[in-house]
């Protein structure tokens, strides 16, 4: 039996493996410029995040309709559950959707359909974040928060916003008016920050962005302020170890510090980001680093303990103290 674990950081369009592509461009008349899986998988060989990104925006191509929406976060929710995720907070990206011609609805209420059962059938409580495209405009976000109105919580399954694509050169500033906007509906706030970027980028997110979260955060380490700030105010940094290898933010899995992020006692949490590029989900990323850095079990309980402590449990405080007494009986094999 897996660890018990939250997963929060988890982009759903990062979820689609080589062959629900190929199923759902055959269903859709979608043609890929690959010959088959395997040629596509070939493809996963990535220099930087941007070279991930080409590849990734190319290949939404094949998600058209409600159904696809939720067949893919389905196959996702039952390969988190197998991998011991009790509890997902899921990203999308709904203005690469929305400029292919595919309305919020489509994707909101494909993906909610797999959402709604998740907890009879996998076991595992979700919530959705709508990121924005930070390499988009500002008018594009705010366009993207008003469609989805109809979406938001307690309506709907969105419960929170995030900032993702390509970082360096797009400051976190330039989405003020869109999380002030996000605030005010009663949203929770995210923002990738010091994945690519300078570690300014994480200060700004949090005094200017309200993010209550950092994904990713890595290069906080070249600023001991920064660090000792998040340190300080116990702000959670969704790491993705496996995502750092492969888009080159650090050279091997040996080398990554989530060791020393945890000794400097950094709210840390392991998460899988787009685990069909980057090989692996929750516990395969577990496994990974617990063979790559040689972390203890207490560690990984900390980790665990960690993700649930981070969760947007707030208004279900029962739940993550649920989480967290699974967490303290889990018996390491
Ligand atoms: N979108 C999907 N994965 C991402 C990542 N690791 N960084 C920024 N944007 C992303
Ligand atoms: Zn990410």
């Amino acid at each position: 039996m897996p660890l018990p674990k939250a997963e929060l950081h988890l982009h759903i369009e990062g979820t689609l493996e080589p062959e629900l592509a190929f199923e759902l461009a055959a269903r859709n008349g979608v043609t890929l410029p690959y010959a088959d899986t395997e040629e596509l998988r070939t493809a996963y060989e990535f220099s930087d995040l941007q070279s991930f990104l080409d590849l990734y925006y190319g290949l939404m191509a094949v998600l058209r309709t409600e159904e696809d929406f939720a067949a893919l976060a389905d196959a996702y929710l039952a390969r988190a559950a197998a991998q011991g995720v009790r509890h997902a907070e899921i990203f999308f990206d709904p203005q690469a959707h929305l400029a292919r011609g595919v309305r919020m609805g489509t994707v909101v209420e494909g993906l909610g359909r797999a959402l709604d059962r998740a907890e009879t059938v996998h076991g595992v409580s979700t919530q959705l974040i709508m990121c924005f495209l930070r390499d988009e405009s500002a008018g594009s976000a705010m366009e993207a928060l008003e469609a989805a109105r109809p979406y938001l919580a307690p309506f709907g399954p969105i419960t929170g916003v995030g900032l993702d694509s390509a970082e360096v050169g797009h400051p976190p500033a330039k989405f003020r008016e869109v999380y002030e906007a996000a605030a005010a509906l009663g949203l929770r706030r995210v923002a990738h920050a010091g994945e690519e970027g300078p570690p300014a980028y994480i200060t700004e997110a949090l005094d200017v962005l309200g993010a209550e979260r950092i994904d990713h955060g890595l290069r906080c380490l070249e600023d001991p302020e920064v660090v000792a700030r998040l340190v300080r105010d116990r702000v959670p940094l969704t790491l993705c170890p496996l995502s750092n290898v492969r888009l080159r933010a650090v050279g091997t899995l040996a080398e990554h510090p989530l060791p020393a992020m945890l000794d400097a006692g950094l709210l840390c949490t392991v998460n899988s980001d787009d685990p069909a590029y980057f090989g692996g989900y929750a516990e395969d990323t577990f496994d990974a680093v617990r063979a790559a850095l040689g972390l203890s079990p207490e560690q990984l309980r900390e980790l665990a303990r960690n993700s649930f402590t981070a969760a947007f449990l707030d208004h279900d405080e029962e739940r993550r103290s649920r989480y967290l007494a699974e967490v303290e009986a889990y018996e390491f094999p």
